[in-house]
């Protein structure tokens, strides 16, 4: 299962990529907002520090201004930058134009599995179902995964299913079970997945008894 970081935060994802499981990063309009940071000099310097997909946002509405700027950060950025494109009908011409012109890209916004079909069938690279939304509209966002991946068995469909909007360890656990191919996440929840009580205690006590070793003269 790949992990992908969902920020716009260079020193967050120099801190994870720092662990050497960091396979991608995500970002969005909102997550450059709130970097405070120029769009492009941030996604180039973001590709410097992880070699895996890093997914650049187009802004256009329309199939025409999708496809111009997601040529254009093709052609600025570096190899590794893929496009992200809502997953509109708009959006999905532009992917099938991409996707031809030889350009990965990752289908956003999506909140069901008829969506993820569709932007598998228009050639995405990535399909990216957002759980932790759903969840906020009182239903069960994990649900939406399962139908997905059910859908992946029953056609053997080529596009990845990127689990988005992941909003604690759970969800990830439960992604895993599902066998959603990636799931891009904050930080905080990279950090909370290694976290473990029972790891810090015993290691606690692994350094207590092997300092009593050195002072025995037995190490
Ligand atoms: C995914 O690519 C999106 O950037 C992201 O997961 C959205 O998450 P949010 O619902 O926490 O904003």
């Amino acid at each position: 299962m790949e992990f992908f970081l969902d920020t716009a935060d260079v020193d967050e994802i120099r801190e994870i990529a720092g662990w050497g499981i960091l396979d991608g990063v995500t970002t969005n309009p909102s997550l450059i907002k709130k970097s405070g940071r120029d769009f492009k000099e941030t996604v180039r310097e973001i590709a410097s520090i992880c070699s895996g997909p890093i997914s650049a946002e187009v802004t256009a509405l329309d199939t025409y201004g999708m496809v111009e700027q997601g040529r254009e950060l093709k052609a600025e950025l570096p190899e590794n930058v893929i496009i992200k494109i809502p997953c509109t009908p708009e959006g999905l011409t532009a992917t099938k134009i991409l996707t031809e012109d030889g350009i990965d890209t990752n289908v956003t916004l999506i909140f069901s599995a008829s969506q993820a079909l569709m932007a598998a069938k228009a050639g995405a690279t990535y399909v990216s179902p957002f759980i932790g939304r759903i969840d906020d509209t009182g239903h069960d966002g994990m649900e939406l995964i399962a139908e997905i991946m059910n859908t992946w068995a029953n056609y053997n469909l080529e596009s990845k299913v990127l689990a988005a909007s992941i909003r604690h360890p759970t969800h990830v656990l439960q992604c895993m079970q599902l066998g959603a191919h990636t799931a891009t996440m904050p930080a905080k929840i990279f950090r909370q997945l290694m976290k473990h009580p029972l790891t810090d205690r015993g290691l606690d006590s692994f350094m207590q008894d092997w300092a009593e070793v050195k002072k025995a003269g037995n190490a």
